[in-house]
């Protein structure tokens, strides 16, 4: 067959998304699966499977990261990969991650029933911790990988328990032996649902993002007076709670301040002692500031700093403001970004040249060899919450588009 008729098979795909939506399943239809829990593991476990069963050649690297590599007719060439993440976030959905890793396996499916052998190696990867819900920051595995981030402290992060990344790896079993450290690749590709509402507003069905915002995190820990709620009066009081209440509002006024094309959020706090009646004595809680613009991104963070302060010096709660994670935006390769428009065209889909808001391993791996991403609409722009839903035609659509452009590029000399 000529490569050109090439399709992907939409019910196998559909197939193998619903038996990895088993994994991890919650009430509510979406799933949870942490990195590096038990059904993280499960997981990965079925995908190596898989992997198998197509004769791809698997490893593990000391980050968890799993690649299978399908030999091309000249091995010496650098390999095209595509991937994403198997993780997910609390009560997250079927499809963000999952979605990028079961996609190339359908393309390596397709080839391999096909006979069709490509120039170059193929690699997929599932790269571990992407959502840094559970051990921050995000991407941790793929920054580590490219070389952005280093090993020992992502091993040291730990979950709200007090649980090491590096010791959940080992626990889970995919401490593998292999050194996290990146190869020569010719190209990369990630494909991956929209999480926002642009596909669906302009009736496209294919997005190729220029590039993906910068990501900044913060924590932020407080200190006050904790006391009895009733005996104490209002005046005097050094409520660690109130305290961060205002600096969250300054977090969500900030974007329309900085008059710029920028988000900024508090997703996450920890109150202490946490008892209705105890004054709060201890806060801690997160800052997300995104934005295509780093400088705007860094000078909303001077902004916030400032007011914060302030909240904190006024109330008599003492603050502690730390950087966690930057990463900068991330403007794609033009020629790949090109290649994922134009795969859609030939392929008779519509397409949107557009931005990621969301963070993808494919921002670090922008960093050390030619990247871009494949979207395809998430329903009614939702996503990191169960009801993440994407039809399978469309789901169907980008990997037809991803096989294309993996093909072209792996048959690239
Ligand atoms: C990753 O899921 C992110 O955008 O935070
Ligand atoms: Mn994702
Ligand atoms: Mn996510």
């Amino acid at each position: 067959m000529d490569n050109k008729n090439l399709r992907i098979k939409g019910a196998r795909l559909k197939s193998t998304l619903e038996d990895m939506a088993k994994i991890g399943a919650t009430p509510g239809g979406g799933v949870q699966r942490l990195a590096l829990s038990d059904e993280d593991k499960e997981a990965r476990d079925l995908f190596v499977s898989w992997l198998k069963e197509i004769d791809c050649e698997v490893t593990v690297d000391e980050m968890g990261n799993i690649f299978g590599k399908r030999p091309g007719k000249n091995n010496d060439l650098e390999p095209v990969m595509s991937g994403s993440h198997i993780d997910s976030q609390p009560k997250g959905g079927r499809f963000d991650g999952i979605l990028g890793v079961m996609g190339p396996l359908e393309v390596l499916r397709t080839l391999h029933e096909n006979n069709v052998k490509t120039e170059r190696p193929i690699i997929i990867v599932d790269w571990t911790n992407e959502e840094g819900s559970r051990f921050a920051p995000a991407m941790i595995a793929s920054g580590v990988w490219a070389g952005a981030l280093e090993r020992d402290w992502a091993y040291e992060r730990t979950d709200i328990n007090g649980k090491k990344q590096g010791e959940e790896l080992e626990r889970i079993g995919y401490k593998g032996p292999v050194p996290a450290k990146q190869w020569p690749v010719h190209a990369y590709y990630e494909y991956h649902i929209e999480q926002g509402p642009m596909l669906e507003k302009e009736g496209k069905e294919i997005g190729a993002p220029k590039g993906i915002l910068c990501l900044h995190w913060y924590d932020i820990y407080l200190e006050g007076e904790a006391n009895q709620v009733g005996p104490t009066p209002m005046e005097g009081r050094h409520d660690a709670l109130c305290s961060a209440a205002e600096m969250i509002l300054k977090v969500n006024e900030v974007p329309e301040k900085m008059k710029g094309n920028m988000v900024a959020t508090v997703g996450e706090i920890q109150n202490y002692p946490n008892s209705r009646n105890i004054i709060p004595d201890g806060v801690h809680f997160t800052v997300d500031i995104r934005s295509w613009d780093d400088d705007q991104a860094l000078r909303a963070w001077d902004s916030l700093k400032a007011d914060f302060q302030e909240i904190a010096d006024r109330r008599g709660t003492p603050i502690r403001m730390e950087e966690t994670w930057r990463v900068e935006h991330a403007p794609f390769n033009e020629k790949l970004v090109k290649r994922v428009l134009e795969s859609a065209d030939e392929l008779g889909y519509s397409s949107l040249h557009m931005v990621s808001g969301a963070g993808h391993d494919a921002s670090y791996m922008n960093q050390i060899c030619p990247t871009a991403m494949i979207f395809v609409p998430s329903i009614g722009g939702r996503s990191h919450v169960e009801v993440e839903n994407t039809t399978w035609e469309d789901c169907e659509k980008g990997t037809n588009v991803l096989l294309h452009c993996i093909l072209k590029s792996a048959n690239e000399r």
